[in-house]
């Protein structure tokens, strides 16, 4: 594995993971002897048969991908590769979220950074690989994947990847995970501009099956319905499927909002205005307002208001913090004059440093004493087992509890004596 970032490479060469991710430790011990960990691209991009390129597309201007990390490497990677004889060519996989085209676009560079460097050619292929883990899960997603996708032009390659699958495509190994052998994994092959496209259209599908859940929760509340009753309702029609159905405050992490903004950007500089996509990312944007108008509806003003925020990672089982809707709220509620303490196993000290006047503690108890208010952000396991009684008796009136997960039961909460507002709940 290769990293311009020596801090991190030193932590894996000492076995640790520098990100919070369940089950990721346990599984590098045991490939620990068929792993290494390098600053240097060179010698790995001359020896290796398959190079894997997973680097970071930020959002850039307009929400249009920032590809300057992959442009680096695809350079370098030529640059390393000139003159370098090999039997078979070397597979160059963009796992990387990159727009349609980008495909061709990192063969040119590479070309270009081949005869750059002017020792001579260098025969290589390069083929899309799109990556479908979720954060928090992504040990199990990789091993028990929905299926795989690989694009390429020529079939040289898509013969070596596939050989790579091979054991998660048959599911032909034990792990504990998952005992019981699942049937073969679907190797889909396509061409590598379809490949890039089927990334954007799974993740901006499921961010607007959440915007769309999310709608109807709005029009629930109008109505007088249950949006989690709505939910399970439509979901048992195989058609739709019951998951990423939860309202709530919305979608939020380092994926969704930057492929949503990227698939609109791309569409744009064609000129097409993609409507759907405007509309699913406006109706994230009004979730985060509608806690702060739930809060607002009990409590009026805000000023001077002591509120708890429950869960500041984007999603539970992870310490990221990128575009989480925690950090949104918090500043919402910072510039409206209230008192913001938030709570995370995992990501209380980041989202400290990334929110002037947020503060955050050891434990959710201590977030919750004298608070007017608590809004549960984050379903960690840990705060959907809260002690509702125990929160009640620590807050300060009116109790309010915005679930903005709705994972709370509205008459537990009601029992244990806070005043409860869910989403899209009647
Ligand atoms: C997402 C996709 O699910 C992965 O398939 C994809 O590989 C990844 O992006 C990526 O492009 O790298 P991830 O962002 O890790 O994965 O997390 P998700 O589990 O998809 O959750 C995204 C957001 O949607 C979270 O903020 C979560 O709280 C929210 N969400 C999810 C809802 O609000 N409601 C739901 O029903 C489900």
């Amino acid at each position: 594995m290769v990293d311009v970032d020596e801090e991190r490479i030193n932590i894996l060469k000492d076995g640790r993971v520098p990100l919070y991710e369940p089950g990721l430790e346990e599984q590098m011990v045991k490939v620990s002897g068929r792993l290494g960990f390098t600053a240097e691209l060179g010698p790995v991009a001359r020896e290796a048969d398959v190079v894997f390129i997973a680097v970071s597309t930020p959002s850039g201007e307009g929400g249009a991908v920032d590809l300057s990390n992959v442009e680096d490497v695809a350079r370098t990677i030529g640059a390393e590769i000139s003159g370098v004889k090999r039997e078979r060519p070397l597979v160059l996989v963009n796992k990387s979220t990159v727009p349609v085209g980008s495909g061709d676009y990192v063969s040119m560079l590479v070309r270009e950074g081949i005869e750059e460097a002017g020792n001579g050619d260098a025969s290589f292929q390069v083929v899309s690989n799109p990556e479908f883990l979720r954060e928090g899960s992504a040990v199990h997603d990789s091993l028990f994947p929905d299926r795989i996708v690989l694009g390429a032009d020529l079939r040289e390659a898509l013969g070596a990847m596939r050989a790579l699958y091979e054991p998660i495509i048959k599911q032909s190994f034990f792990t504990e995970l998952e005992p019981r052998p699942r049937s073969a994994v679907p190797f889909v092959t396509t061409d590598l501009a379809s490949a890039e496209m089927i990334k954007y259209a799974a993740n901006a599908f499921l961010a607007t099956k959440i915007s769309f859940i999310n709608e109807i929760s709005s029009i629930c509340e109008l109505v007088g319905a249950d949006v989690t009753n709505v939910a399970a309702g439509i979901g048992l029609d195989e058609r739709i499927g019951p998951r990423f159905l939860d309202a709530g405050i919305g979608w939020g992490g380092s994926c969704f909002p930057k492929d949503v903004a990227a698939l609109r950007a791309m569409a744009g500089e064609y000129g097409y205005e993609a409507k759907m996509l405007a509309a699913t990312a406006e109706v994230n944007d009004s979730q985060r307002k509608r806690v702060i108008s739930k809060l607002q509806q009990d409590l009026h003003t805000l000023k001077g208001k002591r509120i708890a925020l429950l869960g500041l990672a984007f999603k539970p089982n992870t310490d990221d913090i990128r575009e989480a809707p925690s950090l949104e709220i918090a500043r919402e509620l910072t510039v409206l004059g209230a008192r913001t303490i938030g709570y995370d196993p995992v990501a209380g000290k980041t989202a400290a440093q990334a929110v002037e006047g947020l503060d955050t503690t050891q434990n959710p108890y201590e977030a919750l004493k004298r608070a007017h208010a608590a809004v549960l952000v984050t379903e960690w396991d840990e705060l959907r087992a809260l002690d509702l009684k125990r929160a009640a008796s620590m807050m300060a009136e009116p109790r309010l509890l915005v679930d903005g997960r709705n994972v709370f039961e509205p008459k537990i909460a009601r029992d244990a004596g806070l005043l409860y507002r869910g989403f899209g709940r009647g």
